[in-house]
């Protein structure tokens, strides 16, 4: 671990002025050492506070960290990170990462912009830099019954939990995966599988997850602007930075991920459905239909009320309520 990266743990673990000598003794070093470690975190971008004669304080910023988001992190989850400042796509750096046959999972890749950020049906997923939260999770996979639309019913009840408990914003969730606050999408999440050629089994999940988070909602291309919100409003009045809020994310999502196929989460995900009980609008493979919503079942499959079951497709238009 370099000095850098040592000196930027002690300043969290202290939260409090620590001096340069305490540092320096701490770690067995030069002071100018650590007045040079000090130097080259605040050009990446960590704030840190210098007061002559006191010393060094770690203040958490909007820079995404590791170590920042390590200090939230449930201390029995053995997660591998990494972090950019841009990337095409953080599924797509999870797809690479499938292959190679030294990665280390469970691992978590989140960036601060994304160029080819994606969505369902290969749409384009706006990422605008300072602010989002775009975070997608590698895991390995030896259930041949995975269930990916549950899978992702469960990770929008874990972001859902996180902007509830920690941002105070009420959330509604479209089926299936979209969550909306003040009737507008704040949360997307793509899950996907990646199968092994010989065996077509899904040997490895990718569950991306794209937060609105800080995002200035000015960023947003004019064509999502109707339909695209932001949680900036309630995430500048909790203070809580991106940081916190992924590290009780990614909580929230082991929790709920080690027993998924139990759907203990349905009833909740039902309380906060935006479409049990409206006519809808469904697009499936191009095929428009129409329907009424008579609910969600335990797998997360939309039941209307003709009977008919749907595991996938999309609410593209909400008619009416009950
Ligand atoms: C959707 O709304 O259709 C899903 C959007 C998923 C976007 C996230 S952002 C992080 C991860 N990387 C991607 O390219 N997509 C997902």
């Amino acid at each position: 671990m370099k000095t850098s990266e040592k000196v930027l743990q002690l300043l969290l673990k202290k939260q409090a002025f620590l001096s340069g000598q305490e540092l320096a003794d701490e770690l067995n070093v030069s002071r100018t050492a650590v007045w040079k470690a000090i130097q080259s975190l605040q050009e990446e971008g960590y704030q840190i506070e210098s007061k002559p004669r006191i010393g060094y304080r770690y203040i958490e910023g909007l820079k995404l960290s590791e170590a920042s988001i390590r200090r939230f992190l449930n201390p029995e989850l053995d997660l591998n990170f990494e972090i950019y400042d841009t990337i095409d796509s953080t599924n797509n750096r999870c797809s690479q990462k499938a292959m190679d046959p030294e990665k280390k999972t469970p691992l978590v890749v989140i960036s601060d912009s994304q160029k080819a950020g994606h969505g369902r049906y290969g749409r384009p997923f706006a990422s605008p830099v300072g602010g989002g939260i775009y975070i997608s999770i590698l895991l390995d996979n030896d259930d041949p019954d995975f269930n990916p639309g549950l899978l992702t019913t469960a990770t929008a009840i874990a972001v859902t939990r996180t902007i509830e408990k920690l941002v105070h914003a009420r959330c509604e969730i479209k089926w299936v995966n979209d969550v909306l606050v003040d009737g507008k999408k704040i949360v997307g999440i793509l899950t996907e599988g990646v199968a092994d050629l010989e065996t077509q089994l899904i040997k490895h999940v990718i569950v991306g997850t794209g937060i609105n988070y800080l995002t200035d909602p000015s960023k947003f291309p004019e064509e999502i602007r109707q339909r695209a919100g932001s949680l900036r409003r309630y995430t500048l009045d909790s203070g809580v930075s991106r940081n916190t809020f992924i590290a009780n994310y990614l909580n929230e999502f082991f929790s709920l991920y080690q027993n998924y196929k139990a759907a203990s989460f349905m009833d909740e995900y039902r309380a906060h459905s935006n479409t049990i009980g409206k006519d809808v609008t469904i697009n499936r493979s191009g095929q428009t239909s129409e329907g009424h919503v008579a609910t969600i079942d335990n797998q997360g499959r939309l039941v209307l009320s003709s009977g008919e079951t749907l595991a996938s497709g999309e609410v593209t238009k909400i008619i009416s309520t009950d």
